[in-house]
């Protein structure tokens, strides 16, 4: 019988000492109260550290008075409340988020567990306190959230820069025509009144030239950087980061299907899936799966629109198993600044810059949608070696045949009202003048042409840009000269013209057909007019 009672205490002894050891080291801090006494009779390390006293000042304290240190006034209440519930006997413990004030001032984010234990008789006994440290999983959060917030800042500002350098760069197509036509108007002219007005717009357009020219350098276009690229390599590489974005209860899975390479810049890219990834997570606030899958969309697939049934595309997949978009929401979704999210949370440029990135890359967007079965947002881009394939056809020439006295200039601009002007000035200057509104049709009029003294092209055109054609037109006519012209004063795109004859946009007709005058003669006789025009020869 007593050698019974031995073992047993001995067990019990031993089983003390474990269960000492395990809260001795345990990384989560750990008190004991005695309710009989009012008195702590244990603290674990961790406890100590965290709530920043050593192990003697706990053991010493009243623990009530401890709690009122530590806890906000504010949340007096609410724990009281729940402390009143084990009182009575109707819970056996709770848990409480709460921010805990902490000596020398500090604030530190935890989770409280207090649970009871009682005796035989049912009277409370000792109370067991257990903390978890939320402090590294707040500044996590904090990261994460700020990540956000600096994806949303650089796209509105992306947006504005894109909004304020598309205005300007039409404004100076437009004030290159007022220019233009009220500076031949003048010639025509002889009474003071009327030359009065006209020099009036004159310079009231040359006042709108300069502030374009103020609203571009603000938005300092950034320049796409075109590229091949394996989509499949940038979201293998992009995993790691989208999966810190979503929570534990979205899964994600990666499903590559696309064979080809798409064309576009690699870093909006990232951009796109980044946005589209962020959207989907936000549809599934209660978890669900997020779907990145690529694949190849042959031209002539049904789902192509129109302007690109010739065109193959690579098109990555964006679904969520979430709440899907209201038929009555699904209309904006593409707008700038429309959001269904809270203040704060949504500034609503997401998709619309994902718009602008794939419009500007030659591609397309589409969404299927269905109210809580989810969404898919698609972006398609263009395969890498198709870019050039994107030209229209051929279509009937416009030959502005004039006497051509003095030389053959192959225009080339996208806007017509521009191409008509500078085409209306160059024949009034005596030169035969051919005009192509893309990279395509100048290409067909210089193969068919014996002749081409100048190319005066636009720098910044879809599809062809001017440094592309003038390679090419150098190529075919290795007499020919080049002038750049252009409302664009991006220092990225002027720098791939550099050592180039360049005259800005807008100006008035007479600096045109001086400067082609001196260009053309310089190929005569260099010496004469002292303009340097790299990469021609003089011709024999
Ligand atoms: N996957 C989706 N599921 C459900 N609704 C969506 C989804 N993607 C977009 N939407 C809707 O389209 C709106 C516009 O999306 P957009 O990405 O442009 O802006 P946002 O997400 O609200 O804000 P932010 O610019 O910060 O991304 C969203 O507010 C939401 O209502
Ligand atoms: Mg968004």
């Amino acid at each position: 019988m007593r050698a019974e009672r031995d073992a047993l205490a001995d067990r019990l002894r031993r089983s003390e000492a474990r269960v000492k050891v395990l809260f001795d080291h345990s990384p989560v801090p750990v008190s004991v109260v005695s309710v009989a006494d009012g008195r702590y009779t244990y603290v674990n390390r961790a406890y100590c550290e965290f709530y920043g006293r050593p192990a003697e000042y706990y053991l010493g304290t009243d623990p009530y008075q401890v709690w009122v240190e530590v806890t906000l006034p504010e949340e007096f209440e609410a724990e009281r409340a729940l402390f009143q519930r084990i009182a009575d006997g109707e819970i056996e413990h709770y848990t409480i988020e709460k921010c805990f004030r902490l000596p020398n001032d500090q604030r530190a984010h935890g989770e409280l567990t207090l649970t009871v234990t009682r005796d035989a008789q049912g009277r409370m006994h000792e109370l067991v306190s257990v903390t978890r440290d939320l402090r590294s999983l707040r500044a996590t959060q904090d990261a994460q959230r700020s990540l956000e917030e600096q994806l949303r800042r650089s796209q509105k500002l992306e947006v504005v820069g894109r909004m304020a350098g598309g205005v300007a760069h039409d404004f100076n197509n437009r004030l290159l025509i007022v220019m233009g036509y009220a500076d031949m108007l003048r010639s025509e002219l002889s009474e003071p009144r009327l030359l009065e007005m006209v020099e009036q717009i004159t310079i009231s357009a040359e006042r709108s030239a300069e502030l374009t020219k103020q609203l571009l350098a603000f938005s300092r276009r950034q320049r796409l950087s075109p590229k091949s690229v394996d989509v499949g390599e940038t979201l293998s590489r992009m995993r790691r980061m989208l999966e810190s974005l979503l929570s534990e209860k979205v899964e994600l899975a990666v499903e590559l299907g696309a064979a080809e390479r798409l064309f576009c810049d690699p870093g909006q890219l990232e951009q796109v899936v980044l946005n589209l990834a962020i959207n989907a997570r936000d549809a599934m606030p209660s978890g669900g799966r997020l779907t990145l899958a690529t694949r190849d969309v042959p031209p002539g697939a049904p789902e192509l629109p129109a302007e690109l049934a010739r065109t193959h595309c690579v098109a990555l997949d964006v679904s969520d198993t979430g709440a899907g978009i209201a038929a009555h929401v699904l209309p904006h979704i593409f707008e700038p600044f429309f959001t269904t999210k809270p203040l704060g949370l949504g500034t609503g440029l997401g998709l619309s810059t994902v718009e602008g990135i794939v419009r500007q890359s030659g591609g397309y967007v589409s969404v299927a949608t269905r109210e809580g079965a989810g969404t898919t947002v698609t972006a398609a881009f263009p395969v890498s070696d198709a870019a050039l394939d994107l030209a229209p056809a051929p279509i009937e020439l416009d030959l502005e045949a004039r006497s051509g006295r003095l030389g053959t200039v192959l225009i080339c601009d996208d806007d017509d009202a521009v191409r008509k002007l500078l085409a209306d000035v160059l024949a009034i200057g005596s030169y035969r003048v051919l005009s192509a509104c893309d990279g395509q049709q100048a290409r067909a009029l210089a193969s068919g042409a014996a002749k081409i003294d100048l190319l005066v092209t636009d720098i910044v055109m879809p599809r062809t840009s001017g440094t592309e054609l003038a390679a090419e037109l150098r190529a075919m006519h290795p007499d020919a000269l080049v002038l750049f012209v252009s409302g664009c004063v991006d220092p990225d795109a002027l720098s791939s013209i550099q050592g180039e004859e360049f005259l800005a946009k807008p100006f008035l007709p007479a600096a045109l057909l001086k400067r082609v005058r001196e260009i053309i003669d310089a190929r005569v006789s260099p010496s004469e007019s002292g303009y340097h025009v790299p990469r021609s020869k003089p011709s024999s």
